[in-house]
């Protein structure tokens, strides 16, 4: 894993960012996981803006969301449908219909998970996947236990999930407890990995994640096994970190060889 921490969310979401745009810039069919929560928000912005100012195109771009509310139409207002198209789609040169996220409304969703594993292996597999991490160690709606080859499938939200997402509902609104997600497998899947994480209370899970066993119980430990992972934090999600001085040493070290090759 490379382990990039940073002074605060603002450098963290630039960076990751970077990586997207690099990915586009490289490959514009590029297959690109995408993510929804607080954390992204700022990645989203950059792209935006660098969409705008022409450094990247979307146009023949195709994505996939990690995840996605199971009961919600995608024009609900807490949908993550409407999440990525107000956060994302709408400002960047996307064709929407090469956008997916899991339908929350299928009528039948274990049929709509296998189509969306499909839909994927269609597309030839994704290239980039963004990951944040819930304060259980969760990535997408993987709760801890989830099976660490688990394909897209149907969960069950941890009470601990369905409480830190309450802020985004009204008290008296409907809050799904189950979701369609990709799976564990799915995500490992993926070529490249990058998990941004900003705030003390990510330090806990980021620990587990990068220093703690590979376990059901911190799902994002996975990505120890995964052979393109970054995990993107700021300083406030380090803290926990015992080996802090080490991984900015071997960050310093990469930034350096990648200058030296960038003059050749
Ligand atoms: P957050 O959510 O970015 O809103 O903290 C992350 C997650 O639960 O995956």
């Amino acid at each position: 894993m490379q382990i990039v921490i940073l002074k605060d969310a603002t450098e963290v979401a630039e960076y990751g960012a970077n990586l997207f745009v690099n990915q586009l810039q490289k490959k514009p069919a590029s297959v690109l996981g995408l993510a929804t929560g607080s954390t992204p928000v700022a990645l989203y912005q950059n792209l935006i803006a660098r969409n705008h100012a022409g450094d990247i195109s979307f146009a023949n771009a195709i994505s996939f969301n990690l995840d996605e509310y199971l009961g919600l139409d995608g024009d609900h207002p807490q949908s993550y449908r409407y999440f990525m198209n107000q956060q994302l789609f709408n400002h960047i040169d996307i064709d929407i219909n090469n956008t997916h996220v899991p339908p929350g409304n299928a009528a039948d969703p274990i049929v709509a998970c296998e189509v969306y594993e499909q839909q994927i292996a269609q597309a030839g597999g994704i290239d980039i996947q963004l990951l944040g991490i819930g304060r259980n160690g969760h990535i997408g709606f993987n709760e801890p236990s989830s099976g660490l080859t688990s394909r897209t499938r149907v969960k069950t939200l941890t009470k601990a999930t369905i409480e830190d997402n309450a802020r985004f509902f009204a008290e008296d609104e409907y809050q799904p407890h189950l979701s369609i997600t990709m799976g564990i497998g799915t995500i490992l899947d993926a070529k490249k990995v990058v998990l941004l994480a900003t705030g003390e209370n990510k330090a806990q899970a980021i620990k587990a994640t990068v220093e703690g066993p590979l376990t059901a119980a911190c799902p994002a430990s996975v990505l120890q096994m995964h052979r393109n992972a970054v995990i993107v934090i700021d300083e406030a999600a380090s803290s926990q970190l015992a080996d802090v001085d080490f991984y900015k040493h071997i960050e310093a070290e990469n930034q350096k060889l990648l200058a030296r090759l960038a003059r050749k």
